[in-house]
């Protein structure tokens, strides 16, 4: 099964941490050899950035993540 990350790449969340959070996908990814199997997508802001940084995982939202927290939800896909 693949798995489409979506990023949020409004202004807020990038700055609140998607930035490190979108490099550590394309690592993990190209550490993991997951080229095939991840796709990532930017998404635009949806007004919910007191919440960032937002990524959604197949279609599931997750808040205020970080590297640590991403690394631990692709281990589980
Ligand atoms: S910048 Fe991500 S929800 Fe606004």
């Amino acid at each position: 099964m693949t798995t489409e990350i979506k990023i949020c790449m409004g202004s807020a969340c990038f700055a609140k941490g998607n930035q490190e959070n979108l490099e550590f996908i394309k690592q993990y990814i190209e550490e993991n050899n997951l080229d095939s199997e991840i796709t990532i997508i930017g998404s635009l802001c949806e007004n919910k950035c007191e919440k960032g940084p937002r990524i959604i995982i197949n279609d599931k939202e997750y808040t205020n993540v970080t590297p640590d927290y991403i690394e631990k939800i692709l281990k589980e896909q």
